[in-house]
């Protein structure tokens, strides 16, 4: 389709070829993330900025806009009839929304949110899952795995508010022109390049990560002169979105691997509103998604809020990293 399509008009469209893609809904998140960028863009003036003084379910602390931006999602996908709950990083149970609908939402409502006090980019993470039978839903029937979404996205508040989803059709990108209050069709079919000279990791964690991952990182530093023979540049903006945007942008690899702070806990990131719907993003992109040793989309999903270590990007890095990892 042409560049400039609205994203309205393209989803109905391929609605139309594809009865499968919930358009209906997903044209309900954009709207919600219309809303959410007048928020962030207003920033103190709106009185959004800090601290809300509550926490999550994670246990994290939530910021004012976590909680307004879940708000929204909630109001604006809630009228959708053929969603049938949500379910979501900043609540501890589902939100049921009509009964007969057949569609599950799940979304991260902000992510990345220590930058909304500096005004670096943010986003908001979204997956659509199907509910599997009639009737209304429960927290159970959220928990299939990431390969059964039947789409996913994420927009990102930056300097420019782009919105990118997947239908399992390829990987498009739209950014929202402020003149008409529509979502632009500015790439169709984004691919990633398999080789990269650019990884994402919180270097600051170095001292508690696993043997592989230090493996990998000390390779990549060691630069021209090393087993690598090439010269690595690194990013870490903080916010998954943000730097999975740069990736499917111009390539690069994003971890956030399992260390030794908390050794219970798999990982940093959550399965269900971040990690799997950015894996079927990347997986459609060409590029690859794993925990350290196996393809996210493929795991079982046994909680909500389940955590997961992240290896994503360019395919031959992955692959390298999920190598060592192998022990191979
Ligand atoms: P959230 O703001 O939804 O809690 O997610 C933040 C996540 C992710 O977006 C980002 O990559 C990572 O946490 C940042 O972690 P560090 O604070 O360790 O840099
Ligand atoms: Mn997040
Ligand atoms: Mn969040």
């Amino acid at each position: 389709m042409s560049q400039g399509t609205t994203f309205t008009k393209y989803i109905s469209d391929c609605a139309k070829s594809n009865p499968e893609v919930p358009a209906s809904l997903l044209i309900s998140v954009a709207n919600a993330c219309k809303l959410i960028a007048k928020q962030v863009e207003q920033g103190a003036l709106a009185g959004i900025i800090g601290s809300a003084g509550s926490g999550n379910v994670q246990g994290e602390t939530q910021q004012k806009l976590d909680i307004i931006s879940n708000d929204i999602l909630l109001e604006a996908c809630g009228k959708d009839m053929t969603l049938a709950a949500m379910a979501s990083e900043e609540m501890e149970t589902i939100f049921p929304a009509n009964d007969a609908g057949q569609f599950l939402l799940l979304f991260d409502p902000l992510d990345g949110s220590s930058n909304i006090d500096v005004n670096v980019s943010i986003g908001t993470i979204f997956s659509i899952l199907k509910k599997q039978h009639q009737g209304p839903a429960s927290e159970k029937d959220f928990l299939q795995s990431g390969n059964a979404q039947v789409a996913a996205g994420y927009v990102v508040y930056g300097p420019q508010t782009t919105l990118v989803y997947t239908t399992g059709q390829g990987v498009q990108m739209f950014t929202l022109d402020h003149e008409t209050g529509e979502f632009l069709l500015i790439k169709e079919n984004i691919q990633i390049s398999a080789d990269t000279k650019e990884f994402a990791i919180n270097m600051s964690n170095m001292r508690h990560w696993d043997e592989p991952v230090k493996r990998y990182v000390d390779e990549c530093l060691a630069g021209v002169e090393g087993t690598r023979q090439k010269d690595f540049n690194m990013r870490w903006i903080a916010s998954m979105v943000a730097d999975v945007h740069r990736i499917l942008c111009r390539g690069g690899v994003f971890m956030y691997p399992w260390d030794k702070r908390d050794p219970k806990k798999p990982g940093k990131l959550r399965l269900m509103y971040e990690a799997n719907p950015m894996s079927f993003l990347i997986e459609q992109a060409g590029g690859a998604s794993v925990n350290g040793k196996e393809r996210i989309m493929s795991l079982p999903s046994e909680q909500l809020h389940q955590r997961v270590s992240v290896v994503l990007g360019s395919k031959n890095e992955v692959d390298l990293i999920q190598k060592y990892h192998l022990g191979k």
